[in-house]
């Protein structure tokens, strides 16, 4: 379960949720994402759950075994495959913003921040994007510690250590709320987010809030699975599921109401994109006091989220080598980190030498990765999970894994084979053009 909430809490709520906020239109897209975690994310991360838990295996094998526990078509062991693949795509931008935070340990702790301006701290952001050196350096680093711990074989140490990381993340994240309270604008930061504005309910923003659902909860990829075939027996998936989801969503939602409170203050542009935290928060920390422990202390523990979902991110693929090959755990862990490195480079110079390097429809290789994945690849994953758990298994095999009484059953079984397939469905549609 801790591994779960580790995978789950990292830079997609901190730094990525922020920025989409800003990005699609603020309410709007805060409303579409809360009713997505409710209605798609939570029952599809029990359904993963259960698929992992059932199936005791890697997500590939793992997918096989219940299609042929089911009497149905070992063809079900690509969607695992997908997964694995899908992960590998994440971890090649996920790493290199991984490196930005951890940059900015440093320069909370070499005293750049102290006193800055808004200008200051964006021309600073800046300035590291446009270094191709920084960002390689930083983001070798970063998969360095990831890999390091997945060679040796995840272990429950660093795991464990999210029982004090997470409540600490939350209690600096409060520090920051009080600040952001007292010199912000946080009336502004409340409008912007919660006051109810229907009109800039786009299919984009649907598809974007849809896909950060996914992404903010590790669905569709597998990780979910792979540490849903640790959970113990007696230990209840729906419980499990609420509160990794429930504090999931509530951290970054405050980390939005901190940065958006700053933001208006400092009047700086709620759009900027994903340098949204970078630029915002060294503001806080340069003026408040104490600010450079606790601004060391807070991107320390960025980082730590970071990591611990990162290593779900490509333990699916090392879990698969390993029981299916010969390779051994750290041969594969770093030929596939170096694969994965590669395509990080990739990443970190799209920010600066290859920024006119256009993909598909205009977008350079960062968010060709970031979209493909998250509007995609994810969302297509887990349509495929609540297919296969509503309408391939056997019912009392789901019944069994779920042990819901039958009431809270009737309600999963609902969510999963009706309402989160329509939803997703009906968003692909749009995205193809389809549906106008
Ligand atoms: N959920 C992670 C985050 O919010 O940062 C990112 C992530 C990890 C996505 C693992 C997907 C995944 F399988």
């Amino acid at each position: 379960m801790l591994a779960t909430a580790g995978s789950a809490i990292g830079l997609g709520n901190i730094w990525k949720l922020p920025y989409m906020i800003g990005v699609n239109g603020g309410s709007a897209f805060v409303m579409v994402f809360v009713i997505c975690i409710f209605l798609v994310g939570i029952p599809l991360m029990m359904t993963e759950i259960l698929l992992g838990r059932r199936a005791q295996k890697n997500p590939l094998d793992g997918m096989q075994a219940l299609a042929i526990e089911a009497n149905k078509s070992s063809i079900w062991k690509y969607l695992g495959g997908m997964g694995m693949l899908t992960g590998l795509l994440i971890l090649g931008f996920y790493s290199v913003i991984g490196g930005w935070v951890l940059n900015y340990i440093f320069e909370a702790g070499n005293g750049s921040f102290t006193g800055i301006s808004a200008a200051q701290s964006t021309a600073n952001f800046d300035a590291l994007l446009s270094s191709p050196l920084k960002l390689l350096f930083w983001h070798t680093v970063f998969m360095f510690m990831t890999m390091s711990v997945v060679a040796h074989g995840v272990n429950s140490g660093l795991e464990k250590a999210n029982n004090i990381l997470i409540p600490s993340l939350f209690a600096i994240l409060l520090v920051l709320l009080g600040y952001s309270m007292s010199v912000g604008n946080m009336s502004a930061a409340y409008q912007f987010m919660f006051k109810p504005d229907f009109s800039k309910i786009t299919p984009v923003v649907v598809l974007s809030a849809l896909g950060h659902a996914f992404f903010s909860l590790s669905l569709g990829m597998g990780a979910v699975m792979v540490y849903g075939s640790y959970l113990q027996r007696h230990v209840s998936i729906a419980r499990t599921t609420i509160y990794i989801a429930l504090a999931d969503t509530l951290l970054g939602l405050l980390v939005g109401l901190a940065i958006y409170s700053l933001v208006f203050a400092n009047h700086l542009a709620p759009n900027a994109g994903p340098g949204l935290i970078f630029q915002t928060l060294p503001i806080a920390f340069g003026h408040m006091p104490g600010g450079s422990i606790i601004g060391i202390l807070f991107f320390m523990l960025i980082a730590f989220a970071a990591w611990t979902s990162s290593i779900s991110l490509v333990e699916p693929a090392i879990a698969w080598i390993v029981e299916n090959t010969k390779v051994k755990r750290h041969i594969a862990a770093w030929t596939l980190g170096f694969a994965v490195w590669l395509l990080g480079v990739t990443v970190a110079l799209s920010f600066n030498e290859w920024r006119g390097v256009k993909i598909i429809f205009g977008l350079n290789i960062f968010e060709t990765l970031d979209k493909l994945t998250s509007t995609i690849l994810l969302p297509l994953g887990g349509l495929l999970m609540a297919i296969f758990a509503g309408y391939f298994m056997q019912k009392q095999h789901v019944q069994e894994e779920l042990d819901l009484q039958d009431k809270a059953f009737k309600l999963w079984r609902f969510t999963n084979n009706v309402i989160a397939p329509i939803a997703i469905t009906a968003v692909f549609l749009y995205l193809f053009g389809i549906i106008k």
